[in-house]
């Protein structure tokens, strides 16, 4: 019985760890809004610009994404589908796990659901923190997933980034000026075509695609929600009168 108890543990182990984000390293909250069309747009051109060659998103067709960005088809397929993909198609890739194992020691996962599984939070904080680690084969190293063996592809958005922190906790303060000790330095001669800001805002573009990807219905759930809501204020009204009209010999 010990045995088995400590065999189911030990199988849990990686989930938990997993479910952790691994790394225990803070998180950067991001506001996001489903419901700003060009953020979603913006999203969806980085995401298929940047992330499609090795990521699929198979659970979600070209023409459903074009239909709720408010996309017209033609220009959807002219500006971003560049293989002979039809709109009816699936966002799959060309790419096949074994042949990415190979490349990079791990397939790239499918991304439908990835917005759920880890995060906006957690997403955001990752698109943010590649750091220059010479160690590493793609010479990057990733402060909430380290040892990814996915390359900064953004690299040429935001620059390469220097780790001043090593194992200490970003958000520790000077006691007595109260600035931050460490954090990230961008590496002259390495900049990128964006300011900070700006990138910032694209990858805060590119979580609010993820997490519309993850749950295409959650903005239709919420306009249903309201109609409900306002349905059962009306009803009660109508379940109150004829309350009163039952009771009224009764009392
Ligand atoms: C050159 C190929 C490549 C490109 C392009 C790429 N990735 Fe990846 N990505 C990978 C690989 C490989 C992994 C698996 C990493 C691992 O398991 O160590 C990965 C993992 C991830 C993960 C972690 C998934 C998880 O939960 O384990 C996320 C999130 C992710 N990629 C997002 C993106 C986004 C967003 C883009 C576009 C900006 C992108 N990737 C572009 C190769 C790529």
């Amino acid at each position: 019985m010990k045995k088995q108890l400590i065999a189911l543990l030990l199988a849990w182990m990686p989930v938990a760890v997993m479910a952790a984000g691994g790394s225990g390293y803070p998180l950067t909250h991001v506001d996001i809004n489903l419901e700003d069309k060009a953020a979603l747009q913006e999203g969806a051109k980085l995401y298929i610009n940047y992330c499609m060659g090795c990521h699929s998103t198979e659970f979600q067709r070209y023409e459903r994404v074009a239909d709720d960005l408010g996309i017209p088809h033609e220009l959807f397929m002219d500006n971003l589908v560049f293989d002979d993909a039809k709109i009816g198609d699936l966002m799959e890739n060309a790419m096949r796990d074994d042949e990415a194992k190979l490349w990079f020691g791990a397939a790239p996962p499918d991304l439908t659901l990835v917005a759920r599984v880890r995060g906006t939070d957690w997403l955001y904080t990752y698109l943010n923190t590649f750091y220059v680690d010479p160690k590493r084969p793609w010479g990057v190293n990733n402060k909430v997933f380290p040892d990814v063996a996915m390359p900064h592809v953004l690299a040429e958005l935001q620059g390469l980034q220097e780790d001043t922190c090593g194992d200490t906790d970003p958000s520790t303060r000077d006691t007595l000026t109260g600035e931050r000790m460490c954090g990230f330095k961008p590496i002259t001669g390495k900049e990128g075509s964006m300011s900070e800001q700006e990138y910032k805002e694209a990858t805060k573009n590119l979580v609010t695609f993820l997490a519309y990807a993850g749950e295409p219905a959650q903005l239709e759930r919420k306009r249903v929600g309201v109609y409900v809501l306002l349905f059962l204020a009306v009803f009660f009204v109508f379940a109150y009168l004829l309350k009163r009209e039952f009771w009224k010999d009764v009392h």
